[in-house]
């Protein structure tokens, strides 16, 4: 069903933090049954325009038509009763309480003015019935995988009656299975008419599911087209403003590696998780760690980086077998981890970006007796422009930057310990395309300046523009080691990560 019907019209939308305008005159509209794809830079102004929608922030100027009738939108609270509902890429539900709980957590269904659980568990089932997926609303939230969270937040948006659903980078902590499985449910949402805003950097899926497209530049709109008559091209070219270089094909690389082990793994395990590891990694190679959700690469980097503590096996950096219990002795060893879940393990969001850039390196600056604002404040400045991380100012706190910036922040804030091994899970998940391809250069220098790096990530195209050689990762072993000259093609990597080739 596309009956091009807006369900929702935003006109004009105006907003500025302080002084800093970040939505300038944007229009833009959802249908009832369509999906469109909201994309832009990190910072372009995308959750911006839609924490508007649902009430978290107030815009300036412009109007919202909610099925063509004007509405204040004056808090979440408005929102939730125009039928708006947000599926937060942060999740909002409270991992101690059931599935039915969280999903009529503001709305319950009250018996004599208690929540009663039986109903809400009875409503929970027919919702995720008619979603057609299978979660039990009497699990704990904190009990499942993150997968069925999102289900719960969809369940808990479709509870209040959502006819319009955002989602913001909903398949950053997804598998490509459960990816799937999303993409199936937002085609029977959309049968339903429900309306949806799917923020993604993925072009992929963006063409996968979606009816149209806008670009946000800038806090300007700068395109608004059907995925039929648009090209990937120029939609990057409206994202970033210019032609984009071509990131994802193998370069070789300038510098030579070396013959020199620097990192020796042998029969690593550690839980049920990580069994009988093995691998070399040498000066200034790239090793790439490619798997499904749940193969072990995530395990193997937490092990390496002393999270995890090893159960079995030896660890060696230049020859010396060591014993890395602790990310403190990790770091003393020059080993640097930029971990997957950059909000959970990589910053402080109530701190300063100076800080949080700065955190690792206090001990060295201490110690050197270097220790000053001044120090840190030049150091900060030093990686905001080299990683060209957008903000007000270097003082700002951390977590009011774009989800992109944050994750920039992870990357510079490692970088700087000046590591001689770094471990990278999935380092570019929720940056743009821009973005991306500085990061992935930035790999390749690291490596061709001596330094060995460990790199995970689900997207293949990637993997294989910078990797020297792939492990496949299979149900916590190595199931395969692959040079790069030995991998002719995308689907042949994928075939021997799901253990078929
Ligand atoms: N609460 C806030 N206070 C100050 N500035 C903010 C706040 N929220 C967002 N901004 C700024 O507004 C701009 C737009 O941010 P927004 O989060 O909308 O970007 P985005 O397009 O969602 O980017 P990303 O792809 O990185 O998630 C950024 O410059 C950001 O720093
Ligand atoms: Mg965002």
């Amino acid at each position: 069903m596309n009956t091009n019907t807006p369900a929702i019209e935003m006109r004009g939308i105006e907003k500025s933090f302080g002084t800093n305008p970040v939505l300038k005159n944007v229009d833009f509209s959802v249908s009832v049954g369509e999906v469109h794809a909201l994309a832009g830079e990190n910072g372009a102004g995308k959750s911006t325009l839609m924490k508007i929608l649902q009430g978290v922030y107030q815009k300036d100027a412009g109007e919202i038509l909610v099925s063509g009738e004007q509405v204040q939108i004056t808090d979440t609270f408005a929102a939730r009763k125009a039928g708006i509902g947000m599926v937060f890429q942060e999740f909002s539900l409270i991992p101690t309480l059931t599935v039915a709980q969280n999903i009529f957590l503001t709305n319950e269904p009250t018996k004599f003015g208690l929540i009663d659980d039986a109903k809400a568990r009875k409503l929970a089932l027919d919702i995720f019935k008619e979603m057609e997926v299978e979660v039990d609303p009497s699990r704990t939230v904190e009990s499942m995988p993150t997968a069925l969270w999102q289900l719960t937040e969809i369940a808990k948006a479709l509870a209040q009656n959502a006819k319009v659903l955002i989602m913001d980078e909903p398949t950053a902590s997804l598998a490509r299975n459960e990816a799937e499985g999303l993409f199936a449910l937002i085609e029977r949402l959309k049968t339903r008419g429900i309306a949806i805003v799917y923020i993604s950097h993925r072009m992929d899926e963006i063409y996968r599911i979606a009816d149209r497209i806008t670009v946000l530049r800038d806090g300007s709109r700068v395109l608004t087209e059907s995925l039929k008559k648009v090209s990937p091209e120029q939609i990057v070219e409206a994202i970033i403003g210019r032609k984009a270089a071509a990131h994802l094909v193998h370069k070789n690389r300038s510098a030579k590696i070396s013959k020199e082990v620097v990192l020796e793994v042998k029969n690593l395990s550690s839980g049920p998780k990580l069994q009988n590891v093995s691998l070399q990694v040498r000066r200034g190679e790239i090793l790439g760690l490619a798997g499904l959700m749940g193969s072990g690469r995530t395990e193997l980097v937490n092990t390496l980086f002393g999270i995890l503590k090893p159960t079995a096996g030896t660890i060696t950096i230049n020859g010396k077998q060591l014993d890395i219990s602790s990310p403190q002795q990790a770091i003393q060893n020059k080993i640097a981890l930029i971990p997957e879940d950059r909000r959970a393990q990589g910053l402080v969001l109530d701190h300063a970006v100076t800080e949080n850039l700065t955190l690792p390196l206090l001990d060295g600056l201490k110690s050197s007796g270097l220790l000053s604002k001044r120090k840190i404040l030049a150091r900060s400045k030093e990686i905001i422009e080299q990683f060209d991380i957008r903000l007000a100012y270097p003082g700002i706190r951390v977590g009011s930057l774009s989800g992109g910036n944050q994750q920039k922040v992870v990357i510079g804030k490692w970088l700087g310990t000046n590591p001689e091994i770094l471990l990278m899970d999935e380092p570019t998940a929720g940056v743009d395309i821009g973005t991306k391809s500085e990061i992935l250069d930035l790999v390749r220098k690291i490596a061709d300046s001596g330094k060995s790096v460990i790199l995970i990530s689900s997207e293949l195209p990637e993997l294989l523009s910078v990797s020297d050689r792939i492990l496949v990762l299979k149900d916590g072993h190595v199931s395969k080691s692959l040079n790069r000259e030995e991998i002719p093609s995308e689907e042949f990597l994928q075939l021997a990560i799901q253990g078929a080739a």
